[in-house]
């Protein structure tokens, strides 16, 4: 559910057209729903309540600082990967205390800065960190609150490239190795094992492998606390999967009745990292035909988007719905949406059915708020987009366009 829709064949953010701001800001543009990310933040925090939780939104998603102030107002942390995204979180006045840090390759100066910031905890995904964190944690003369990442070798049934908890996956610890650590975490002055997480992948379409990864987790609490090790938090990652097209993925509350069923009688804070299910259909991106070519084999829509602005089309032969800004009665046909840079894997959609668009209209390519302006680059010299944030008819410029000068700003 999200608040772009269409009105007298004109496409609405909220109560803004998406023309207007297509002809303000320019395009590729990103446009992000205020609206739509509290609604889905809430049915997160409603899915859970009853039970003692956190929701901490995943900042790989959509790191924008208005969006993270958004998320923040509402209660929620964030489950950061890097120490950039701890910056971004900090900037944006998230609370250090609602914010866990997972990522199989902490730095020691991302671990300083974490210790400094004062955060929840380390999702830790091998020993060799935690050594690390205990190590760097004595240096600071403090105390690291870490979980570790347990690897439950559940199938996830999505992407292969966005699969994590199988055990040929480079994430976690398996129970066997966990239970050593935790017992090594318990002995060191400098770490609090306070902890336990898991996050099997992403764009989860059913609810049985979250079901079955966390029961594994919860077998392996009740095993713990027999040896005398009592975790208070079970982080159960993200991965809710969103319709990009035709799926229908279970809802925060499936998800939550699921996971209070599971956790029942236990003493646990329970903490979720979703990222997609919250910003994904938050946001589209506009763009800009520049020409349309037919060849002897096919139709192309040529626009000004490229992989660089949204690249999951390109890395996982992604489906984002494509539809016209301004709708026109008009012959459909197959195409190819195409961006400008030059590599035949640069496509926005395939074989798509679309009305006979014309150069200077503009398209939308919708469910692009996760994991689109955060995986753009420069490729091909293009400045990234603009991103802007519609709530109700108030706009704000979240994120100017870069310039040529931002290209090179960096360089001697
Ligand atoms: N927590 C951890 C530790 C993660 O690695 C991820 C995503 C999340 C939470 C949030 O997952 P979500 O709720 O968004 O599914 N670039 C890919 C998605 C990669 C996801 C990586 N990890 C895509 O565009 O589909």
């Amino acid at each position: 559910m999200d608040y772009f829709e269409y009105r007298d064949k004109e496409l609405w953010a909220e109560e803004v057209r998406v023309q207007a701001l297509a002809e303000e800001f320019g395009t590729p543009l990103y446009v992000y729903s205020a609206k739509t990310i509290r609604r889905h933040c809430r049915a997160f925090i409603e899915a859970m309540h009853g039970m003692d939780h956190l929701i901490c939104f995943s900042v790989k998603a959509n790191g924008n600082l208005a969006v993270l102030r958004l998320l923040g107002g509402l209660g929620a942390g964030v489950d950061i990967v890097s120490g950039g995204e701890l910056y971004r979180a900090l900037q944006a006045g998230i609370d250090p205390g609602k914010i866990v840090y997972s990522g199989v390759g902490k730095q020691d100066h991302e671990i300083r800065e974490a210790l400094t910031a004062g955060i929840l905890m380390f999702n830790v995904e091998s020993v060799a960190e935690l050594e690390r964190i205990g190590q760097l944690a004595a240096e600071a003369n403090t105390v690291a609150r870490i979980s570790l990442r347990i690897n439950p070798d559940v199938d996830p049934k999505t992407h292969p490239y966005i699969s994590t908890g199988l055990k040929k996956n480079k994430f976690g610890l398996d129970s066997l190795e966990a239970a050593g650590a935790y017992l090594m975490a318990q002995k060191n002055a400098h770490l609090d094992p306070v902890g336990m997480d898991c996050h099997i992948g992403s764009q989860l379409t059913q609810i049985e492998p979250f079901v079955e990864a966390f029961e594994k987790l919860l077998a392996f609490v009740d095993q713990l606390k027999a040896s005398g090790i009592e975790i208070r938090y079970l982080d159960l990652g993200g991965g809710l999967g969103i319709t990009y097209d035709e799926e229908s993925p279970p809802l925060p509350t499936d998800l939550g009745r699921a996971i209070a069923e599971a956790v029942k009688g236990r003493q646990l804070a329970i903490i979720l990292e979703p990222g997609r299910a919250i910003a994904g259909n938050a946001g589209i991106l506009v763009t800009q035909v520049l020409y349309t070519k037919q060849t002897s084999a096919k139709k192309f829509v040529i626009v000004d988007a490229a992989m660089n602005d949204l690249v999951r089309p390109s890395l996982y032969h992604a489906y984002h719905h494509i539809g016209e800004v301004h709708c026109k009665e008009r012959e459909k046909s197959k195409v190819d949406v195409v961006g400008p840079i030059c590599e035949s894997s640069d496509f926005l959609a395939q074989d798509r059915l679309l009305p006979a668009v014309a150069a200077g209209e503009r398209l939308a390519v919708f469910s692009a708020g996760a994991y689109g302006f955060t995986m753009s680059s420069q490729y091909n010299a293009r400045p990234r987009a603009a991103e802007v944030l519609v709530d109700g008819d108030r706009i704000t410029l979240a994120r100017k366009r870069e310039t040529y000068a931002d290209l090179v700003a960096l360089e001697i």
